[in-house]
């Protein structure tokens, strides 16, 4: 993005020029999704389209925030004494968050400051805009005031900020994949022990195309909650015969075996996804690794099918954009990512085809679901950082 739009913006509402910029990435899930808050494996990597910001000091000890994507909510006044108060239901609140939760662990706010944010995710499409913001704040205050936070601890301040702040029972892997973002590599997690690799994403003559429902996620929170909830119940059936914390510890057999413990359909779906989704992305990378692009991109394709089947958490419009990119000659495997019932889906596509992709998916969706969807090929992405 064009950084003048930045200043300007910073110098229109503050009226000074800003002293520094900063940048944090969005994210796509490449495979391994419901599996972070299941104790499984996740391979995620950020995004070049993120969330920028302008900065400079002010005498007046507020954080004076203000959004180029919300210009109608104005400037945005909090006081550095008065950090620790409730949510409003505005955007800015993942930056109060943050600021709060930094506070309460040692950062010193000796100043105030001017913030002019500007982001260039597409809103509401679950390539976790709300993340990208949580780790720009927690970048932003570390970097002004020494405050000597590793990565990690943004990391996970910003899934607090989630759990605690927001009211979303999110799990730990998008702000994983932000933070610890690498150009043209993903991350490969082990979300029980926080261990991760970072591998890169070698896909020869293909992309990553990006296909965008635009439908805006409105049930995702409570669904999501719900399908925790699931896999919790279907855990605690197991556990009955088990010695195990997390549905992450199970191999396919092993779940197969045991399923008979669980005596509920729905259920028995639920948890079949988390653990043959761990495994798919444990082979995923093995597959990737080796250059067996092929094997990589089946399984990309069978989580889909068990997000669709098994986890119910796609729709019609998830699936007509994945179902009709994988009928279309240079696809070599697609499925939603995210946490579903609308926002993207992913395609890997050789880069001779994506054209005509576009042109076959977007027609189909449009025809069948009444209004376009958009694409982006995606760029694989450095973490938050001072521009
Ligand atoms: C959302 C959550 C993540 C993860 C995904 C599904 O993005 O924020 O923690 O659970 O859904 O994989």
């Amino acid at each position: 993005m064009d950084t003048t739009q930045l200043t300007t913006g910073f110098t229109k509402a503050f009226g000074t020029a800003p002293e520094n910029l900063y940048f944090a990435p969005g994210r796509i899930n490449l495979i391994g999704e419901h599996t972070d808050y299941n104790g499984g494996h996740v391979f995620p990597c950020a995004i070049s389209l993120g969330t920028y910001a302008a900065v400079g000091a002010n005498a007046q000890n507020t954080l004076r925030l203000i959004s180029g994507n919300f210009e109608a909510n104005g400037v945005i006044t909090i006081a550095l004494a008065q950090l620790d108060t409730p949510k409003e239901n505005l955007w800015s609140d993942y930056f109060k968050g943050m600021a709060q939760i930094l506070q309460a662990h040692g950062a010193k706010f000796t100043h105030g400051l001017d913030i002019y944010i500007y982001g260039n995710l597409p809103n509401g499409a679950g390539l976790s805009s709300s993340a990208s913001l949580e780790l720009l704040a927690g970048t932003i205050l570390n970097d002004r005031f020494a405050g000597g936070f590793a990565m990690l601890d943004l990391i996970k301040f910003g899934q607090k900020v989630e759990n605690n702040y927001i009211g979303v029972n999110s799990g730990i892997m998008d702000q994983f994949a932000i933070g610890m973002g690498q150009a043209n590599r993903a991350t490969f997690m082990d979300t029980n022990t926080l261990t991760y690799e970072s591998v890169p994403v070698a896909l020869g003559n293909n992309v990553i195309l990006i296909m965008n429902t635009n439908k805006r996620r409105e049930l995702t929170d409570s669904k999501y909650n719900e399908r925790r909830r699931e896999c919790e119940q279907a855990l605690a059936h197991l556990q009955t015969k088990l010695n195990i914390k997390s549905l992450g510890e199970l191999t396919e057999d092993q779940f197969d075996q045991n399923s008979y413990l669980i005596y509920d359909p729905t259920l028995i779906r639920r948890a079949r996804h988390a653990v043959w989704e761990n495994q798919r992305t444990l082979k995923a990378v093995a597959a990737l690794k080796a250059g067996d692009l092929a094997t990589f991109s089946h399984l990309i394709s069978a989580s889909g099918v068990s997000l669709a089947y098994d986890y119910e958490v796609t729709g019609k419009e998830l699936d007509i954009l994945v179902q009709t990119a994988l009928q279309q000659p240079g696809v070599l495997g697609a499925r939603m990512t995210g946490a579903g019932f609308g926002g993207c889906a992913i395609a890997i596509v050789n880069k001779h085809a994506v054209a005509a992709v576009k042109t076959a998916v977007g027609a189909a969706y449009e025809k069948t679901i009444g209004y376009p969807a958009d694409f982006y090929v995606a760029e694989i992405a450095d973490g938050p950082k001072a521009l």
